[in-house]
């Protein structure tokens, strides 16, 4: 992947190519959760002893927050793919800066394990992202309930247990909003403080469940995971464990949904399915058969119909499958209504599918789809995960070839997307390419879709 320094030394940058027109068939595996394995490093903190963690996706984000923790004294090895190592007997107070958090979010989460461990702990304020504001007052709120100093300098939030004995105390807490990274936070911080903890209002995705699985291999006291009401049972310390990260979701879904659109017939598996129901739901009511085998899914769609979608809070529909869902109404019979509201800011790739001939009106967060015949190959650049991730699907069903940037969002959170996609017989190839915005003057090198790669 090309960082943004390096792209302004050299004006090449990574793109995909995409013949569209695509089927697809055949299976593939699905990686460790993203979401999942991002909270499980941080919990790493809560102890001296070894963790292993098995399943973990290599992921720019991942490889990201493995460089964080590495910055604080854990040591990490990971030359074993299938099992990585992590160490956090040598844990030390040290500033997390701006540029880290907000290259990866999901590093404020270690603000609650570095507190309840070393008892102080500064991570630099997270600013709003290209989704949303992405607010944490609820993760230093419930802090404060815990019974932690917390203080913003100069952009940093510096957090400090001021008692005799260093330890935070249980209490309960409600959430104002059932914030999945808040509920996390709080959990962690929790685990080590005197006494019991109950979060009300608390998120229930999958990957609070499964950072409660580790804990609890570590010795913590956890009941109630993936209830709106989780108890914590403060315990004095937690060993090392083994740990699978379960199967991501996420990229679950984005597969059967370029299936669905794609009109293919494919197999993913490992996964978990009743994670996916709200997303199985809709695939049916669109036309897709679903059939399920203990870990494995299969889809075959002939048809694609116009349903309408509500993003939610699990086990509602989730945010993260949005941006792809709606790249599989382009082409339904009818129209489909498609409500984002977890994120100020996720229609992102409304836009980029317009450019490629896509019908959909844009009012408050609400997209109106109308299913339209054709759609055209374009050069276009996400402009975050989950749209980037749409504008593949959608350049998948399109009637010529498409030439995607914005790898830099993809490499984040879907491993070996393009791998995968080719696998199942997408004509698809990773590239160097000059960037398309500052070559839209120049003469297309993949000539026999030049006036298409430059019309966007
Ligand atoms: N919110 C507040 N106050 C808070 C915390 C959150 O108002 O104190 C708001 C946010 O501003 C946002 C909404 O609540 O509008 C949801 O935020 P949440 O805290 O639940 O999300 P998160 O923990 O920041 C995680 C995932 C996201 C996923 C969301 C929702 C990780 C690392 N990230 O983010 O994943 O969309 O939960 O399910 O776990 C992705 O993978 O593409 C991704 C963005």
């Amino acid at each position: 992947m090309i960082c943004e320094n390096e792209n302004k030394l050299n004006p090449k940058f990574e793109s995909i190519k995409i013949n569209g027109r695509c089927s697809l068939q055949g299976r593939i595996k699905i990686s460790g959760a993203k979401n999942s394995a991002l909270v499980l490093l941080a919990a790493s903190l809560l102890t001296k002893d070894n963790v292993y963690l098995k399943n973990v996706p290599d992921l720019s984000d991942i490889r990201k927050m493995k460089n964080i923790l590495k910055s604080i004294g854990v040591k990490i090895d990971d030359k074993d793919r299938e099992k990585i190592l992590i160490n956090s007997g040598n844990l030390h107070f040290g500033n997390i800066a701006h540029n880290l958090v907000n290259e990866i979010r999901a590093s404020f989460f270690c603000i609650g394990p570095l507190l309840s461990k070393l008892g102080q702990a500064s991570l630099a304020l997270p600013g709003g992202c290209n989704i949303g504001e992405r607010r944490i007052e609820e993760h230093l709120k419930g802090l404060q309930q815990l019974g932690a100093t917390i203080e913003e300098k100069d952009g940093f939030v510096n957090a400090r247990i001021n008692n005799n004995k260093k330890r935070l105390k249980g209490t309960h807490i409600r959430l104002g909003c059932p914030s999945v990274g808040a509920t996390e936070t709080l959990i962690m911080a929790a685990v080590l403080a005197e006494g019991k903890t109950i979060i009300s209002n608390a998120a229930r995705e999958p990957e609070i469940q499964d950072l409660c699985e580790m804990l609890n291999k570590m010795g913590a006291k956890i009941t109630k995971a993936g209830t709106s009401e989780v108890c914590i049972e403060g315990v004095n310390y937690l060993n090392g464990c083994s740990h699978e990260v379960i199967p991501d979701r996420i990229e679950a879904g984005t597969f059967l949904i370029a299936a669905a659109a794609t009109l293919s017939c494919i197999t993913i598996s490992p996964v978990i399915p009743s994670h996916l129901n709200s997303l199985l739901q809709k695939l049916k009511e669109s036309g897709s058969d679903i059939s399920i085998k203990d870990d494995a899914i299969s889809i075959k769609t002939e048809t694609i119909k116009g349903v309408n979608i509500e993003t939610a809070p699990f086990p509602g529909f989730p945010t993260d499958l949005q941006a792809p869902f709606t790249a599989l109404m382009l082409k339904a019979t009818g129209k489909s209504i498609i409500k984002e509201t977890i994120f100020e800011n996720r229609m992102n790739h409304i836009d980029l599918l317009n450019k490629m001939g896509a019908s959909i009106k844009l009012e408050n967060n609400i997209a109106t789809v109308s299913g339209v015949k054709k759609l055209s190959g374009r050069n276009l650049k996400g402009s975050d995960l989950r749209s980037t991730a749409a504008i593949v699907i959608a350049a998948l069903t399109a009637d010529n070839s498409s030439l995607i940037e914005g790898l830099e969002h993809l490499d984040r959170g879907y491993e070996d997307f393009e791998f995968k996609l080719k696998k199942l017989g997408a004509n698809i190839k990773r590239d160097l390419t000059e960037n398309i915005a500052d070559t839209s003057h120049k003469q297309n090198f993949f000539t026999s879709d030049a006036q298409n790669f430059y019309a966007a």
